[in-house]
Parts: C-alpha cells; sequence; structure tokens
C-alpha cells in the first residue's frame, strides 16, 4: 500500500538532498583506503586548533543542554559583522536558518525568486514550504543575473534567496549589482543573502551585504562556521538583520537547535583569525595550482568558471558522472553536478596542495580514458 496519498503532493514530490560521499563509506564499498574527499566544501586544514581545544575543555559538560538563547554565540557573532546580538540568530548551520527564514515569513503559495544554478537546498525548502518560485537564467559564465531576478518579481513574491557567492559556480555578484538588488527590490520583500563562502572571496567589487545593512530594511544575511572556520560537523551558522524579523525567527526556531560543544566551537574559532588567514592561504595556492593544471588540459575540452570561493565548477565535455565514477575508483571524492542539470560539469573542493595534485593527476587520467 502507497503511503503517498498522506504528504502533500508538494513533500512527496520533493528530491532528496545528496549530500557528497562521505569516505568511510567510499572504502567500505570499494574496499580501499586512503581515499580523498573534495565533495563538500569543507576546511581542508581541520577545524581550528582552538575550536578543538574548546570542544575537549567542554566535553564533560555534554549532559547540559546548550544555552538555548545561544548568548556568547551571538554576542561573538555580533562583533564579528558589527551588529548588535538581538541582530542575530544561530542556527543548526545556516541550512536551518534558511529553512527557518521561509518557514517564518511564507505561507504555501507565497512566490520567491531564485537564480538558476543557485544552491540546491533553496529549492528543497521552498517545496517543504509548499511555495511557488521562479527560477531565473545566468548571464556570462554562470553569474546570477540581478535584473533577470528583479523582472521575475511578481505581486505574490514574498522572498528572495540568492547567495554570493554561489554555489555551485563560484561566481559572485559586484558590489554595483548587489547595491540595485538591494535598492530595487520592493519593500515588502524579505531578501536572503547567504554569504555562506564569505571568507574566501578575493574579489575587489565585492561587497558583503552586512556592509549595504543601510540601503534596505527586509535584509537577512547568512554566514557558516561549516566552510573556512572547518567546522561543517559542529552544525553551527548565523542570520544578521533587523532585531524584528530575528526576533520572528527566534519564535519559529527550536529551544536548543544549537548544540552545545557547537556553540564554544565556533566561538572559538571566531578568536582565531591567524586559522582563517591560513584556511584562505591554502585556499588561493590550491586554486592557482588546479587552474594551472586545468589550463593543461583545455585542448581536451576542459574550462572551469571563475570562482571566488573554496571549490571550482569544471565543465567537460563527457558525462560528469562517469567521471565522477571513475574518480571515486582513484580513491578521489568529488560532486557531479547532475542534480543541477549540469550533466558534464564536475565541482571539486580545493585541498591541500597535496590533495589538489591528487585530484588533478586522477582527474587528467580518467579524461584520457574518455
Ligand atoms: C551557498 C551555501 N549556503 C548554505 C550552505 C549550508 O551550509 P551549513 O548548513 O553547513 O551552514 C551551503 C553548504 O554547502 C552552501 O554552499
Amino acid at each position: 500500500m502507497s503511503h503517498q496519498s498522506l504528504v502533500p503532493e508538494y513533500i512527496a514530490s520533493i528530491k532528496p538532498y545528496v549530500p557528497g560521499k562521505p569516505i568511510e563509506e567510499l572504502e567500505r564499498e570499494l574496499g580501499i583506503s586512503n581515499s580523498i574527499k573534495l565533495a563538500s566544501n569543507e576546511n581542508p586544514l581541520g577545524p581550528s586548533p582552538k575550536a578543538i581545544e574548546a570542544i575537549t575543555a567542554n566535553a564533560n559538560q555534554v549532559h547540559y543542554y546548550p544555552d538555548g538563547a545561544a548568548f556568547k554565540l551571538k554576542a561573538a557573532c555580533a562583533e564579528y559583522v558589527g551588529a548588535t546580538s538581538d541582530e542575530i540568530a544561530t542556527g543548526n548551520g545556516s541550512n536551518e536558518l534558511l529553512t527557518l527564514i521561509a518557514r517564518t515569513f511564507c505561507t504555501p503559495g507565497d512566490h520567491a525568486v531564485i537564480s538558476d544554478y543557485s544552491f540546491i537546498a533553496y529549492r528543497i525548502i521552498m517545496q517543504a514550504e509548499g511555495m511557488e518560485w521562479t527560477s531565473t537564467a545566468m548571464k556570462g559564465d554562470y553569474q546570477v543575473d540581478v535584473d533577470a531576478m528583479l523582472a521575475a518579481i511578481t505581486p505574490e513574491t514574498k522572498l528572495l534567496f540568492v547567495a554570493n557567492p554561489n554555489n555551485p559556480t563560484g561566481s559572485y555578484i559586484p558590489r554595483q549589482d548587489l547595491e540595485r538588488l538591494l535598492t530595487q527590490t520592493p519593500e515588502h520583500i524579505v531578501v536572503v543573502i547567504d554569504e555562506a563562502y564569505h571568507e574566501y572571496v578575493q574579489a575587489e567589487d565585492y561587497a558583503s551585504a552586512v556592509t549595504l545593512r543601510d540601503l534596505r530594511e527586509n535584509l537577512l544575511i547568512t554566514r557558516t562556521f561549516s566552510k573556512a572556520f572547518g567546522l561543517g560537523g559542529m552544525r553551527i551558522g548565523f542570520a544578521v538583520g533587523p532585531a524584528e524579523l530575528i526576533g520572528y525567527i527566534n519564535r519559529v526556531r527550536e529551544p536548543f537547535n544549537c548544540n552545545l560543544l557547537g556553540q564554544v566551537a565556533a566561538v572559538a574559532a571566531l578568536t582565531d583569525s591567524d586559522f582563517i588567514a591560513r584556511s584562505v592561504e591554502v585556499n588561493e595556492k590550491g586554486r592557482a595550482l588546479v587552474e594551472e593544471r586545468l589550463q593543461q588540459l583545455a585542448e581536451q575540452g576542459v574550462t572551469w568558471t571563475k570562482s571566488q570561493t573554496n571549490f571550482l565548477l569544471i565543465h567537460t565535455p563527457h558525462p560528469a558522472t562517469e567521471l565522477y565514477n571513475s574518480l571515486l575508483q582513484l580513491g578521489v571524492i568529488v560532486r557531479p553536478m547532475a542534480g543541477y542539470g549540469l550533466t558534464k560539469s564536475l565541482r571539486v573542493t580545493l585541498g591541500t596542495e597535496e590533495q589538489c595534485e591528487r585530484f588533478i593527476d586522477a582527474f587528467t587520467k580518467v579524461l584520457a580514458q574518455h
């Protein structure tokens, strides 16, 4: 008997999120060892040593519930972005905050605008809330087209989700375009700028929306500890916005949504600016190395999209799922992009120098077999 009638059609038709393959799973399946994972944009340096210290020091406290108000974490995040604690909401990763934002501000049938090839979680979140949306085409080399997004706004639109820089393309929105988006989107719409990769950005004409808050009242910015801070496993993210909007999110949020060790780890990681600087440096080196080697594969039809993040979107003439499977055999886990409709593209996280070399050697070998 099918139980499909138990759930609304919009829930039944959700295509579940497919995460990057865990190393353990690959090694169990293939009976291999020494694999590397460059599939989920994690920090190849591991967690900040200060975060590890904080986790260890607080391990004997986990019989207590965490601070539901996340007092210290909110204060530390507020200081980091130049806001006040009542302008910060914390979440079980920024993914939870994106979900909470949709749940707090929208009802089934409400409309949102997103860009094609933006973070796939937006679609899952909106579908789970029974929302409708318009996804606009990108321009140029997988750039978010701000004007197309503005043109897609209807009287029913309640929300805009924009990642800057964007996953899976790695591209970013220049400051002028972002300013236009923030000022020209009608006032009643909640604009969400997802800055999960903020710490990695080098482009001079990039501006975090945190610095543009004066331009717009209904603006929420999300950040995460999962990428440059190296704490993906601790599940901590935060949102910045007007105290009133943050207050509504806090009414919907579960009381203890940020775990105790995650909170102390994130606070400690925020004090470790050396670690962030090192992470960014390693990332820049990794990108230069992979780009140089990809250039040598140009004759084989390989291109890539310019990135401001810790990953590269690589385009090939071949079905990317086949390349992905061949790379798995060599113990290298990347991410095929078929779920995004990019059937000939792979997304690879920039690792340490050694990991980048290992990827590019394996990729070169696998390409030669096709
Ligand atoms: C653009 C973007 N936003 C949000 C997230 C969610 O990250 P987390 O829930 O770990 O904070 C990710 C994760 O890959 C991402 O790429």
